[in-house]
């Protein structure tokens, strides 16, 4: 069984019966399509069973290189953008310290490059690495992304600079394509330890891949753990090909919802620490739905915080909004609010409670006043946060996606539209080959 549970008591009342139905009779049906691969975009499957096909030696493999890259590291860098490098972020982020770049946690600090082209973050990051010792991943399925490969340009020369060059191959570990791309090419040509994204994973599903695997090693974070949830979730959605499956439940909750007019999802936590976890969701959902004129935009918020600043649009701006919430039932730790003799802010009443026991109060406080206001909320509950509930929810999440995205009928796994921009950069660069579109693009 999972850990998960999906509450669906909070759509009631936005949508009819009737309303659900019409996606649960889809369910079957579009589980059989993703297992037996015949939908749009089959090429890109490879994640569905990819849990199960984790062996024990790759996952030997993976601590082992970490380990290595552990034992030299202050700071370890991981270069890659959108699916090369949220699925890791999320993972190591959910499950640090919250003060991890403060504090002493016995782990290299993780940091993240080739995300962005702001010159000062580079600087920032080089001034920073030349006061370190560090090595790092260069992740990219393609190998020819620009931001990455800009970044790692830069960050290669650094490395090298610093260490020699035969010192730095031994701190640089290149994810990659099997056979093409300009980041193979080098790999090769330089002698990186190489892993390898396999064909048939996008990258916004490649977490479970050396992608995400071998970063989050790095943090120092059980990845077998990781893989085991992944793989009980896997086991019970081929078990569970129906609509009373946990992920089947919200995909059809998110459809239905979407046809009845509610066309943004807003992802909730009440946990700072899976704020990354729904910047991995966004791209994941944004990416693989919004399409053809159609999809759900996905948003995230983190409450209590942003209740002081996203809560006033969400209570009673446009009624276009769902809201996704995922509650962490049991945290960690305790935490108790002290009792105080002079009772200046008036909070004795509260004294000697849990925090957590606030937070889950204002959970229930928040869900029953956006409903009200006119926002369905699906609930997400899950015991608590460690390695295997996050493996768990990574494949929750992916299988969710992949339903909801054939019901909505597109192609959940391309991503035709993050070509454009591209196009017009490499034009006003000065690219070779693009000097037409150079010439129109000047003229705007
Ligand atoms: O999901 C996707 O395919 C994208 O977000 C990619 O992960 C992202 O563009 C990076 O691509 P690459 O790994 O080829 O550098």
């Amino acid at each position: 069984m999972t850990d998960i549970k999906v509450e669906l008591s909070h759509i009631k009342g936005f949508i009819s019966e009737n309303q659900l139905d019409t996606y649960k009779k889809k369910v079957a049906a579009t589980f059989d399509t993703i297992y037996s691969r015949t939908g749009a975009g089959n090429d890109f499957l490879g994640w569905v069973n990819l849990p199960s096909s984790i062996t024990a030696d790759f996952i030997k493999d993976v601590k082992a290189t970490a380990e290595a890259l552990r034992k030299k590291s202050e700071v370890f860098v991981v270069v890659g953008i959108g699916g090369s490098y949220l699925g890791a972020r999320a993972v190591i982020e959910a499950l640090s310290n919250h003060f991890a770049q403060l504090v002493e946690t016995g782990s290299p600090k993780i940091i993240y490059a080739g995300h962005n082209m702001s010159e000062d973050y580079m600087h920032d990051l080089i001034e920073l690495l030349d006061k370190k010792e560090y090595s790092m991943t260069v992740i990219s399925k393609s190998g020819t992304t620009t931001e990455p490969a800009v970044a790692f340009r830069i960050l290669k020369n650094h490395i090298e600079k610093k260490y020699g060059k035969e010192e730095a191959k031994t701190r640089i570990v290149a994810i990659t394509d099997k056979a093409k791309g300009a980041l193979k090419v080098l790999s090769d040509s330089e002698g990186y330890k190489t892993y390898v994204v396999p064909d048939d994973v996008g990258g916004r599903y490649s977490v479970l891949t050396p992608v995400g695997l071998l970063p989050i090693a790095v943090a120092g974070i059980d990845i077998e753990k990781l893989v085991a949830g992944a793989q009980l979730m896997e086991k019970y959605c081929i078990d569970n090909q129906n609509d009373g499956n946990v992920a089947a439940q919200y995909a059809v909750a998110r459809q239905a919802l979407y046809h009845a007019g509610k066309t943004n999802e807003i992802l909730v936590n009440y946990e700072p620490r899976l704020c990354y976890f729904s910047e991995w969701w966004k791209q994941l959902y944004g990416e693989s739905e919004g399409k053809d004129g159609k999809g759900i935009f996905p948003a995230s918020v983190t409450f209590t915080t942003d209740l002081h600043s996203m809560g006033q649009y969400i209570q009673e701006g446009l009624r276009n909004l769902m809201e996704t919430v995922i509650s962490v039932e049991n945290p960690a730790n305790d935490v108790r609010i002290p009792q105080d003799d002079a009772n200046l802010d008036q909070m004795n009443y509260i004294a000697g409670r849990r925090l957590n026991d606030v937070n889950q109060t204002a959970e229930k406080a928040t869900i029953l006043a956006h409903v009200d206001g006119g926002v369905p909320n699906i609930r997400i509950a899950v015991p608590r946060i460690d390695a295997n509930v996050l493996g768990q929810l990574i494949y929750f999440f992916e299988i969710g996606c992949a339903l909801s995205g054939y019901m909505l009928e597109v192609n959940p796994f391309n991503q035709p539209g993050v070509e454009a921009y591209k196009k017009n950069m490499f034009a006003l660069l000065g690219k070779p080959g693009y000097e037409e579109l150079r010439e129109k693009l000047l003229k705007r």
